[in-house]
């Protein structure tokens, strides 16, 4: 291992609420307790490659800890194993990733901090095999990244789900209406189901549980002959029926394979059919993932930084910054790290024996259980 002078720092992947106080931690806890200087990568990866760099001192990252975003600017375009460097003259993706190698070694940089989620952890691993001394530091708002029980992020797209759950509600009593709202999280629930219990929704549907539409629409109309003529429902992105898939946006979409987009649409449609009172959808998209990060994911992001700058500081590598217990009762003890290919084995879903979903079960909440699921349960 070499002794470390200089660290690397770049945020792979989309942003999320966070990513400042985590610049930040890492900047001032490389600098102030370590002596160590600080080269930011631009736009993730990709400055990597093209050489797009800066040095990150105290004044850098002054003011930032509130800031949405992130400073270093962020792409979910990029890997260097694969990539197309248009102005090298690259006609389809090739391997850059020993440009990036060579790169760390011409700017001096000993070590690198990479923040991200799981396809961020998967380049990195493959850089540590190159010899780069890398340690991650997971990073979304859907909260899926493996090994770790929480990631920065997800705690405020929760709170801005939660505060558009609560606007929903009024709208909806007013009109007597059912209003769907449509939130993040591809594969996985978490957002869904956080804010679906914390904003009151009566139905919430998560890519963990496939829903029967039947039990939906029995749900509504019990509401309605018990006098409540409105009915909230948090769907999650990847949601899908039992007998169904999730559905995708078809727009031609040249940058990405698949992108989630539609099911509140075609719950709205389903569901006008099924019932006389009215249905409407709206999707709250990426305001999850912008605007100011809560106090939580500040402390959060904050500490998850200076940990990563101790992981190095100690020799570490290949490895990620993890939270060992669930969220609410952190503690330091609750910091750890993992290696980092754990990351990469595939999003952490909800587990069905999640607390949240025993305690929606509980307050009738309707997770789309068909009705016999549902009589039958056994808490
Ligand atoms: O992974 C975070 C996330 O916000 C997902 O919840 C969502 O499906 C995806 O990113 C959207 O990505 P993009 O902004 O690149 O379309």
């Amino acid at each position: 291992m070499t002794d470390i002078r200089r660290i690397g720092l770049l945020t792979g992947g989309g942003d999320a609420p966070g990513l400042n106080a985590v610049i930040r931690a890492v900047t001032k806890s490389a600098i102030l307790q370590y002596g160590w200087a600080v080269t930011g990568f631009r736009n993730g990866f990709e400055g990597c490659i093209t050489g797009e760099a800066e040095e990150l001192g105290l004044h850098s990252v002054q003011g930032i800890l509130p800031r949405g975003g992130t400073i270093l600017g962020a792409s979910n375009r990029c890997n260097p194993f694969s990539y197309r460097n248009i102005a090298a003259g690259d006609t389809a993706p090739r391997d850059h990733s020993d440009d990036v190698v060579r790169r760390f070694s011409d700017l001096g940089i000993d070590a690198v901090v990479v923040i991200g989620g799981d396809g961020t952890m998967s380049i990195s691993h493959e850089l540590s095999r190159k010899g780069v001394q890398v340690i991650g530091i997971p990073k979304t708002i859907d909260n899926d990244v493996r090994g770790t029980k929480v990631t920065f992020g997800f705690d405020t797209a929760v709170s801005t789900a939660t505060w558009a759950i609560d606007k929903l509600h009024t709208t909806a009593e007013s009109h007597h209406r059912v209003m769907i709202v449509e939130l993040m999280g591809r594969t996985a629930g978490w957002i869904a189901l956080y804010a679906g219990v914390a904003g009151g929704a009566d139905i919430v549907l998560i890519p963990e549980l496939p829903f029967h539409l039947d039990a939906v629409r029995d749900k509504i109309q019990r509401r309605a002959r018990h006098g409540s003529n409105f009915t909230i429902i948090a769907v999650a992105e990847g949601a899908q029926t039992a007998s169904g898939q999730a559905i995708y946006q078809q727009i031609g979409e040249k940058w990405y394979e698949k992108r989630y987009g539609g099911i509140a649409a075609w719950l709205e449609h389903e569901l006008s059919e099924r019932l006389d009172q009215e249905v409407r959808s709206v999707v709250l998209g990426h305001l999850q993932r912008g605007g100011e990060p809560t106090a939580r994911d500040r402390a959060l992001g904050t500490m998850m930084g200076s940990f990563a700058v101790d992981l190095l500081g100690s020799g570490e590598t290949d490895r990620m910054v993890a939270i060992s217990r669930d969220p609410m009762g952190q503690s330091s003890t609750d910091m750890t790290s993992v290696p980092m290919v754990v990351a990469t084995r595939g999003p952490r879903h909800v587990p069905l024996s999640h607390p949240l979903i025993r305690s929606a079960r509980m307050m009738d909440i309707c997770i789309g259980d068909s009705p016999v699921d549902v009589s039958n349960q056994k808490l």
